[in-house]
Parts: structure tokens; C-alpha cells; sequence
């Protein structure tokens, strides 16, 4: 195995102890039972960790070891949890299955899903503006403004309102608004793990500006693959429920343009990606090696 791969695989395990440890912190400080096994239940056992992955890699172009970006990492992630807990409410995407298991509301109920959303958040900006983050405050508020724009209502919560007002309203489905919703519902959460990254490394102007239009792209790229693998993929690979998004009238790229028209547009983001990481030379490995993976995941 190479230097990176064992390298790659330390941060991981390093990773999922560090959340684990956050949820034991919860129910130590009193939350409720009920809440923290929710919350483990939407935290622990399965996600790629992609966010917070991309969080430690920019963070490592700038020299910041992987312990140093834990709680960004782990806020980032945070916030995804919750996105994803709320996303398959009834309300929302009506999902059983997630990540291989029951979906938080089916294991629980919906108003234990909807808290355990709710506690996450708060969980994650704690995690950013406490002093274990960073020694520098500025850093620390910078942290906080890229993470809460990227998820607010101009962010990811918009982009959700944006993808369930147009499963109402054919007149939706044009390039330009799923581009639009897609940026918003799952790019601005990407980018900003890139853009976090540059922050820990406390990174100058024009490589925050390079890594931003990396995270973009990518970003585009992720819910196209998503996408894809809602039409294409098998469940139990997949580790959710397949072939939603066309029954539920989805606002998708792949409902405009067919399989290959928005596979083509996948490879070419992936690509910008790429481009956009020029400057840092052979630093930037890790992060085109996962750009590229992703591209091609089955899960
Ligand atoms: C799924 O995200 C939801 C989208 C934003 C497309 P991921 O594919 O990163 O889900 P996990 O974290 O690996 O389960
Ligand atoms: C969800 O998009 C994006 C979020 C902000 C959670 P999807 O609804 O396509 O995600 P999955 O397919 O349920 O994971
Ligand atoms: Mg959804
Ligand atoms: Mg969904
Ligand atoms: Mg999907």
C-alpha cells in the first residue's frame, strides 16, 4: 500500500472515532437517550464521508495535519447528516432507506428525525466556533460564515425548496433552473468543504479562489452522479431506494438530457474540476484522485 492510501485510511478511522466521540459528549453534557440514538443513527455506520474528506485534503495542500481539521470536518458533516435526515422525511422525499439501513424518521419517528436534524445543526456551528477549532477567532467566524451561507436559504435549504416546488411544476424542468437547484441543494455544501479547507490553511486569495471553483464543479458533478445513480444504480449497492426520482417527477438533468447527455456534463465538471487545481502541482493528488472516483462511483 502506498504512503498516501495508509495515509488516507488513517484520517478516515481517525474520523468516525472523532464523531463516535461527539455523540458520547452529547449524552454525557444530557441530551436525551432518545435524541443521541438518533442522532448516532443519522451520524455512525455508513456515508462516504466525502465532504468532510474534502475538508482534510484541501486542508493538507496547505499543510494543516488531518487531527487539526477534525471539527471542521466533522461540522461539515454534521450538516449533511442533518440535510439528509430531514431530506427523507415524509414531508420531503418519503424515504425508508438510507445508507443501507432504515431512515432516521422510520427508525424513530418524524419528530425525533426532525430534532435530531435540528440538534446536528447546532452541533455543527458549536464545533466551528469553539476554541478547539482553530487558535485564531478570525479563522473561526470565517468558518462559520462559509458553512451557514452554504446551507441557509441561499444554500442547501433553498436548493430543497427549489427541487420540491419543481415536483409540483413541469414548467420547472429547464436547464437553467436544475442547474440552479442542483448548485444550491448540494454544490454550495461541497464548495464549501473546499473553501473550508483553504480557510484552516489559512490559504492566500487566489488559492481560496481556485480551490472555490474546484469545489463548484464538483459539487455540479456530485448531483449529477446522484442522479444518475437514482436511474441507473441497484439499491442494495447504492444503500437507498432507486428509481425515485422519475416516479417522483424530479427536476433532474438526467429527466432533461437522458443518461448519457448528463453523464456527458458529469465528465466535463470533473474535468473543470481538475483544471481549476493546476497551480498546486502534485500536492493536489489526493484531491484529483477523488474527484475522478467519483465520477465513476457506484455508491
Ligand atoms: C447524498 O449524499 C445526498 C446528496 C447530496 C446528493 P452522499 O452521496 O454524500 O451521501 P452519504 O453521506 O455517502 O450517505
Ligand atoms: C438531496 O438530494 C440533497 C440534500 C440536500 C439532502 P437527493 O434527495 O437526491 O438525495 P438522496 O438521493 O435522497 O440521497
Ligand atoms: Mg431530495
Ligand atoms: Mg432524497
Ligand atoms: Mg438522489
Amino acid at each position: 500500500m502506498s504512503a498516501t492510501v495508509v495515509q488516507q485510511a488513517d484520517a478516515a478511522a481517525e474520523l468516525e472515532l472523532y464523531l463516535d466521540g461527539l455523540m458520547a459528549r452529547e449524552a454525557k453534557r444530557g441530551a436525551p437517550d432518545r435524541l443521541v440514538a438518533a442522532m448516532r443513527h443519522a451520524v455512525l455506520g455508513g456515508g462516504k464521508r466525502f465532504r468532510p474528506q474534502l475538508v482534510v485534503n484541501t486542508a493538507f495542500l496547505f499543510g494543516v495535519p488531518s487531527t487539526r481539521a477534525l471539527p471542521a470536518a466533522a461540522a461539515i458533516e454534521f450538516i449533511h447528516c442533518y440535510s439528509l435526515v430531514h431530506d427523507d422525511l415524509p414531508s420531503m422525499d418519503n424515504d425508508d432507506m438510507r445508507r443501507g439501513q432504515p431512515t432516521v424518521w422510520k427508525a424513530f419517528d418524524e419528530w425525533t428525525a426532525i430534532l435530531a436534524g435540528d440538534a446536528l445543526q447546532a452541533l455543527a456551528f458549536e464545533l466551528l466556533a469553539a476554541p478547539e477549532c482553530h487558535e485564531s477567532s478570525s479563522v473561526r467566524s470565517s468558518l462559520v460564515v462559509a458553512l451557514a451561507t452554504a446551507s441557509g436559504a441561499s444554500g442547501m435549504v433553498g436548493g430543497q425548496v427549489l427541487d420540491l416546488e419543481a415536483e409540483k411544476n413541469a414548467l420547472s424542468r429547464n436547464a437553467e433552473h436544475i442547474m440552479r437547484l442542483q448548485v444550491m441543494k448540494t454544490g454550495r455544501l461541497i464548495k464549501a468543504a473546499c473553501e473550508m479547507g483553504a480557510i484552516l490553511g489559512e490559504a492566500v486569495e487566489s488559492e481560496r479562489k481556485a480551490l472555490a471553483v474546484f469545489g463548484d464543479r464538483l459539487g455540479y458533478a456530485f448531483q449529477i452522479s446522484d442522479d444518475l445513480l437514482d436511474a441507473e444504480g441497484c439499491a442494495e449497492t447504492v444503500g437507498k431506494a432507486t428509481g425515485k426520482d422519475a416516479a417522483a417527477g424530479k427536476a433532474t438533468l438526467v429527466a432533461l438530457l437522458g443518461r448519457d447527455g448528463a453523464r456527458r456534463q458529469l465528465d466535463a465538471s470533473i474535468d473543470e474540476a481538475v483544471a481549476a487545481l493546476e497551480s498546486f502541482g502534485g500536492r493536489a493528488e489526493n484531491l484529483i484522485a477523488a474527484a475522478r472516483l467519483m465520477g465513476r462511483r457506484t455508491h
